[in-house]
């Protein structure tokens, strides 16, 4: 990293997005990932917030450029500014709260609406460490990306069970 030996053009950037209901942990997801920080108290999103993060993959360097925005309809900004151009999206729940689940459907149409391409899909049950509230069982998550033809993980930014993971398949499935 950071070597310029690199071919001049080869560098690959994406723009991934992350959605799903007010409160559900996308923007402690994308903390995690980016910058592997958790903040208990997080205060909800307003507008649009992105990071670029690099990896490296098969030799070469891919950033990923990872967009968030408020879950909440009234602090969103242009929808279709937000999802134009973006090559994959995180799709996420919380498996504590039943109707953030329920709202998938929603954002699954709305993502259909607003993208221009083929976009990777990644739905994301997150805060897996409140086992004793769940609320979603793994096999209804399961059953619903099947379904709609998404890859499925199941996710805490709180103790960051598979965030990388859940992240880098949408990155990999991109490149
Ligand atoms: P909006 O910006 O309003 O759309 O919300 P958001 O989806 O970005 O949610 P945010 O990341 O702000 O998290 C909401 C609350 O859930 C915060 O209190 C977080 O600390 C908490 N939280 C996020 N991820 C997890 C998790 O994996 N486990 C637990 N237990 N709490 C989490
Ligand atoms: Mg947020």
């Amino acid at each position: 990293m950071g070597s310029s030996s690199d071919d001049e053009g080869e560098e690959y950037l994406f723009k991934i997005v992350i959605i799903g209901d007010s409160a559900v942990g996308k923007s402690n997801l994308l903390s995690r990932y980016a910058r592997n920080e958790f903040n208990m108290h997080s205060k909800a999103t307003i507008g649009v917030e992105f990071q670029t993060q690099s990896l490296e993959i098969d030799g070469k360097e891919v950033k990923a450029q990872i967009w968030d925005t408020a879950g909440q309809e009234r602090f969103r900004a242009v929808t279709s500014a937000y999802y134009r151009g973006a090559f994959g999206a995180l799709v996420v729940y919380d498996i504590s709260r039943r109707s953030t689940f329920e709202s998938i459907p929603r954002w699954l149409d709305e993502l259909k609406t607003h993208s221009d391409t083929t976009v990777a899909k990644m739905l994301v049950g997150n805060k897996c460490d409140l086992e004793n509230i769940r609320d979603v069982s793994v096999e209804e998550g399961k059953t619903l990306a099947e379904s709609e033809g998404l890859f499925f993980m199941e996710t805490s930014a709180l103790d960051s069970t598979n965030v990388i993971k859940a992240f880098e398949i949408v990155i990999r499935e991109i490149y």
